[in-house]
């Protein structure tokens, strides 16, 4: 995402200019399996498959608190080397017309070097002056729901964009703008699918996670990216009061958003889609539908570090306040499944893997 949009708001009397400021970054992936330790703690063949990156800490099982990421973990597949929180969201599978299923390959967000995984943000509030507060060790969330089928009860921010063309186009505007649907695109894309997930921003201050691992957050009233059409972007205003937090919900997090970069392009061609012109996508748990779109989040980052760099307002994915690492170190942070499997299925599979049915 690239927003250009600027906001203007009165700070000491005089009008600012000020561009949306956020950590956007690449983690490559740490490993393609059946492991969920958020929403199934210590299962080994959970569900359904998920694509997970960061810290190599990530196990079945990790306590909150006790179970301390920054020191388990030797080395991140993300470019900040000090974040060892684990991120990760269902994989995609292509369903041929005879029934069998092969992973789809993901490919770079634009400007960025990786190996599949997820591009990163962290999102400070677009007044340039209030700031966030970094989620406390032991935090995560998942945002989204793997059992919606249809637009009841779907998040605000999690969508799918068809690039319709090839240079990742369109590209800028906040998730769920412009084209995005929360179902899978009908038509071709022909740069590819970013399927994008937005967290909630606000914290009931208290609990660390909750049982459904969404009811200790909630959404902002508006949230700090801008939303709707760029026509529609309004300068910012102090009565807009974006990022509000509903009562109950009294510490404002940084904005976490996630992008996946699906490369459908291969199946771009119609004897390669339905008989009946459907789309052929389905997520690990058996969606075909793509509102069942969520992400986990466990939070690791070491010490203070993501504090320091949300108050310093870091861009992109050079900050000052943070220890980096080049793209290619990133990229050889992996580990191997814990229960071994096709999760690929180069040669196709049969099923998909834990034998989830379309459903
Ligand atoms: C990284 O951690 C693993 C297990 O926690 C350990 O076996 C390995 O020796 C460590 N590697 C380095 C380079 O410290
Ligand atoms: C199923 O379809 C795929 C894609 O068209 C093809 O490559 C594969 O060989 C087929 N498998 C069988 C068993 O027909
Ligand atoms: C936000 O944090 C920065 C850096 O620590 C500090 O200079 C600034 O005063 C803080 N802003 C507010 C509104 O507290
Ligand atoms: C939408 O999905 C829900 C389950 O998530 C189901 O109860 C409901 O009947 C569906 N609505 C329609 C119109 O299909
Ligand atoms: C949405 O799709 C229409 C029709 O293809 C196109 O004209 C328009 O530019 C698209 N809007 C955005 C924001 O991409």
């Amino acid at each position: 995402m690239h927003w250009t949009t600027l906001t203007t708001f009165g700070l000491l009397g005089m009008a600012q200019a000020q561009e949306a400021r956020m950590l956007r970054f690449a983690c490559s992936q740490l490993t393609v399996e059946r492991l969920d330790p958020l929403v199934n703690p210590g299962v080994i063949g959970t569900p359904h498959v998920h694509q997970i990156v960061g810290g190599n800490s990530f196990r079945p099982s990790m306590e909150p608190v006790a179970y301390d990421l920054p020191t388990r973990s030797n080395c991140t597949s993300c470019t900040f080397s000090e974040d060892f929180s684990n991120y990760w969201t269902a994989s995609l599978y292509y369903r041929a017309r005879n029934g069998t299923f092969k992973r789809v390959s993901q490919f770079p967000n634009q400007g960025l070097h990786q190996n599949g995984g997820i591009t990163v943000y962290y999102i400070t509030p677009y007044d340039g002056v209030s700031n966030v507060t970094a989620f406390k060790p032991g935090f995560r969330m998942l945002a989204g729901n793997p059992i919606l089928r249809n637009t009841t009860g779907e998040s605000r921010g999690i969508c799918h964009r068809c690039f319709e063309g090839d240079n990742f186009e369109p590209f800028g505007g906040a998730p769920c703008t412009g084209n995005d649907t929360t179902h899978f695109p009908d038509h071709f894309c022909p740069g590819g699918i970013r399927t994008q997930v937005t967290f909630p921003t606000c914290w009931d201050g208290k609990n660390l996670d909750s049982p459904d691992h969404q009811s200790h957050v909630a959404y902002a009233t508006i949230p700090f990216e801008p939303y709707g059409d760029p026509v529609v972007h309004r300068p910012y205003t102090p009565e807009m009061q974006r990022g509000k937090c509903p009562d109950g919900f009294p510490v404002k997090l940084p904005q976490l958003m996630y992008e996946v970069m699906w490369d459908t392009r291969p199946y771009n061609h119609k004897e390669l889609w339905g008989e009946d012109g459907s789309q052929p996508f389905v997520h690990a748990m058996g969606d075909a539908t793509g509102h069942g779109t969520h992400g986990d989040y466990v939070f690791g980052w070491k010490g203070d570090s993501l504090q320091r760099a949300m108050n310093a307002r870091c861009h992109q994915d050079k900050c000052s306040e943070l220890l980096s690492q080049t793209p290619e170190d990133s990229m050889k942070c992996t580990l191997p499944q814990t229960m071994k499997e096709d999760v690929d299925g180069a040669s196709w599979l049969s099923k998909l893997p834990g034998g989830v049915m379309i459903n």
